[in-house]
């Protein structure tokens, strides 16, 4: 019997984008606001098995897009839905500061070329593997990312996740063992540097207080292991950055194999995306053919972590990490 609203059983039914995880949503009733405790408490169910869930045409707005995004925050007894307001730029939507604005559009609604280097370098550091506000103390859960406006298809902008849990679960032992207690030392400008190694290069990640994970955090939501590594990981607890690269090097290998990577692709104008940072990572790939050329409209918001894990190592959770200034000749 399919799933209906009225028999008081499960309203949503799933098709599998990956044979490990990610999942299209199907039998959401947006019309809803707030979104019923029964329908958030099956959704809340399946992002804690499946780390990504995709709901095509949501069509939400700004007012709905936080509205939900406040409602999964609550569900985890703490009303905390925060955008990087630190981002380095004014966002778009001074009402929403909820919003971060991750289009290609400056604040004027025209599309960013060579004119802002410093969003176009430091966007590069986004196509490579990372779990949102990782670089922070109080690290992030969901992201919620929604496309408004899409470029023409098949001209690129893809996202892809990456199943880290999986990933952990399949370490080889010796690997496993090695890395075991190790915790990492995070930096937003380390993966930026990364991203763009020319135009960050007077940069020093080490200037800046970074957040410290354990390589190996448990996600509370299914109670398997996650590989916490991102490309914000700088450092190991005790190790220079050179000493450790080679095990970072390792894992990464390991990680970023084919078999544990799911591509999204955008449809349609009102998809929206949801995934668990605390339990996949993601990437946004490189513009394609829309750069500088057509609208990419999409924006997120994002939910604290609420688990016991929320704060990983760190003492002090009271700082956010923002874009440092980059000196550029002339400058002082
Ligand atoms: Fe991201």
């Amino acid at each position: 019997m399919s799933p209906s609203k009225d028999d008081g059983g499960p309203q949503l039914t799933f098709k599998r984008l990956h044979p490990t995880f990610g999942v299209e949503v199907e039998g959401m009733d947006w019309t809803q606001s707030p979104v019923p405790k029964t329908l958030l408490d099956e959704i809340i169910t399946a992002i804690n098995r499946e780390g990504v869930l995709v709901f095509r045409n949501a069509n939400l707005n700004n007012e709905e897009h936080v509205a939900f995004s406040q409602q999964l925050a609550g569900h985890q007894d703490l009303y905390d839905v925060k955008a990087h307001i630190k981002a380095g730029r004014a966002m778009r939507f001074p009402e929403q500061p909820e919003i971060f604005d991750v289009s290609n559009l400056d604040n004027n609604g025209n599309i960013v070329t060579e004119a802002d280097p410093m969003r176009k370098e430091g966007n590069k550091g986004n196509f490579l593997w990372h779990a949102d506000m990782a670089y922070n103390p109080h690290r992030a859960l969901y992201s919620l990312l929604r496309a408004v406006e899409l470029p023409p298809k098949s001209s690129g902008g893809e996202t892809q996740y990456l199943d880290s849990r999986t990933a952990c679960e399949e370490l080889p032992e010796d690997l496993k063992k090695e890395i075991n207690g190790l915790i990492t030392h995070n930096s937003l400008m380390h993966n930026r540097k990364l991203g763009s190694p020319e135009y960050f290069k007077s940069v020093e990640p080490l200037d800046a207080p970074m957040a410290k994970y354990q390589l190996v955090t448990p996600h509370e939501g299914s109670g398997r292991d996650n590989l916490y590594l991102t490309t914000y990981a700088h450092h190991l607890d005790g190790r220079s950055w050179e000493d450790s690269k080679p095990l970072f090097d390792r894992l990464w290998n390991h990680l970023t194999q084919e078999k544990y990577v799911l591509t999204v692709y955008w449809e349609n104008n009102g998809d929206l995306v949801m995934w668990d940072n605390t339990a996949t990572l993601h990437r946004a790939t490189d513009t394609g053919s829309y750069g500088g050329k057509y609208v990419r409209d999409m924006r997120r918001t994002t939910t604290k972590d609420t688990s016991r894990y929320r704060f990983g190592e760190n003492e002090d959770h009271s700082w956010e990490a923002g874009i440092s200034k980059v000196k550029t000749e002339g400058e002082h």
